[in-house]
């Protein structure tokens, strides 16, 4: 028999379909037994998961927290900071400025101490905080001065514990260039303001310097000149009669302060510190370091960092002590001085400075603001 070419052509293509559907049957069948065996051989939950959901499910509706998770509250999230900023700063009023120096001291320390009351929203602010001060006038180039930061010396109820001022402790800066003397800008502007004069203020800020909750901690303060200002609102807090009752902290630690002046005359608020020991014998320890008037053991000017070795075996008896804090305020100079002092206080009790600094930090128990 002879079949023409194109019938062999339309013989092939009308087996087309049956071998598509001979295909499709054979793709089906091992489907379905895939999704068979799959379902056969799931992973069973655990038992244990099973059981606490049963448990869950059976808890009486009123006693389950239909609430979302709250996130984690951070540490001093109710601390106030940048209440004012400098565009939009608060003019406050000056109410005191006096010196705090006595007869024969060097240079220039003021208190000075602003009113807040026509703040809206209300300047408040923490111990430890700081606030910006932005003097009058212009710089060189025209433009307005910048601000300047201070420590608060003040509690947050303030010098006339109404709760509506604030103070700052201030050293006018000056030093000689080309044989001339330069004042501070904004230091020079503060200690010469009056009582009636307008301020522009900023801040609050900062959240390093701030005191733990704690009743029972202990508080080791390393000051130099005007870095008493933040351990001066600390020591109201802790001490001063109408302070604490209004602040109902009743403080039960141990508070230490290392005190560097340059001379007796320069010792700030020494008639409060002196009425604290004599109030709190078993609570206050004060310690000072009169530069010009005191030697340290070298025969040099005795510095706190010279203090601090003296009394290394108590003061690092204190900082074993997971409740004591410790506060560095004032100047900028002093660190590696402290740092050497502190590691040869440390190698007495056997112990490694370097290490254990950054795991004081780290447990918040290092406070450092030097300028
Ligand atoms: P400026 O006119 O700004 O002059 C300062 C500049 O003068 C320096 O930047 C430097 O360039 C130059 N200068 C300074 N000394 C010399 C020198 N010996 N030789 C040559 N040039 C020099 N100060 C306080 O008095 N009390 C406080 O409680 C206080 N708290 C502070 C808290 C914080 C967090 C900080 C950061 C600083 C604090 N200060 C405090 C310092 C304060 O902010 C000012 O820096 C200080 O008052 C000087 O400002 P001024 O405008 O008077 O000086
Ligand atoms: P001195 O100036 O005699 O060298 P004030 O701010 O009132 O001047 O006080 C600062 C105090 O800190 C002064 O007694 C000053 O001493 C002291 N001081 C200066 N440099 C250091 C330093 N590197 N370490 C510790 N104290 C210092």
């Amino acid at each position: 028999m002879v079949y023409s070419q194109a019938k062999v052509i339309a013989g092939g293509l009308a087996h087309i379909p049956i071998v598509i559907a001979v295909f499709y049957f054979i793709m089906t069948f091992f489907n379905k037994r895939a999704l068979e065996f799959a379902e056969a051989n799931k992973p069973k939950k655990p038992e244990a998961k099973k059981e606490a959901k049963t448990k869950v499910e059976t808890k009486p509706v009123a006693a389950m927290n239909t609430e979302p998770p709250k996130p984690a509250k951070k540490k001093h999230a109710d601390v106030p900071v940048n209440i004012y900023r400098p565009k939009t700063p608060f003019e406050g009023t000056v109410t005191g400025n006096y010196s705090l120096l006595k007869e024969g001291a060097i240079g220039r320390v003021n208190h000075i101490t602003f009113d807040l009351k026509e703040s809206d929203p209300f300047l408040n602010y923490v111990e430890g905080q700081s606030i910006g001060i932005m003097p009058a006038g212009e710089d060189a180039n025209g433009k307005p001065h910048k601000l300047r930061l201070y420590s608060i010396a003040s509690t947050r109820h303030g010098d006339n514990f109404e709760g509506n001022t604030v103070s700052l402790c201030v050293r006018q800066l000056q030093y000689e260039k080309d044989g001339e003397t330069v004042n501070g800008v904004c230091s020079t502007y503060l200690c010469d303001i009056k009582p009636g004069d307008k301020v522009k203020i900023t801040g609050p800020v900062g959240k390093e310097m701030l005191l733990p909750d704690e009743e029972d901690a202990n508080i080791v303060m390393l000051a130099t000149g005007t870095g008493i200002a933040p351990m001066r609102a600390y020591l109201r807090r802790m001490f001063e009669a109408t302070e604490k009752e209004k602040n109902k902290w009743n403080f039960k630690g141990k508070a230490w302060l290392f005190m560097g002046a340059p001379k007796s005359a320069n010792l700030l608020y020494e008639e409060d510190l002196q009425r604290y020991l004599e109030s709190y014998p078993d609570n206050f320890k004060y310690t000072k370091a009169i530069s010009r008037e005191q030697q340290n053991a070298k025969g040099g000017r005795m510095y706190i960092q010279d203090r601090v070795l003296e009394s290394a075996n108590e003061l690092f008896n204190m900082i074993e002590d997971e409740k004591t804090h410790i506060y560095l305020c004032g100047l900028k100079g002093m660190e590696p001085g402290i740092d050497e002092a502190m590691t040869k206080a440390a190698e007495e009790k056997g112990l490694n400075w370097s290490e254990l600094r950054p795991q004081l930090k780290k447990a918040g128990r290092w406070h450092v603001e030097t300028y």
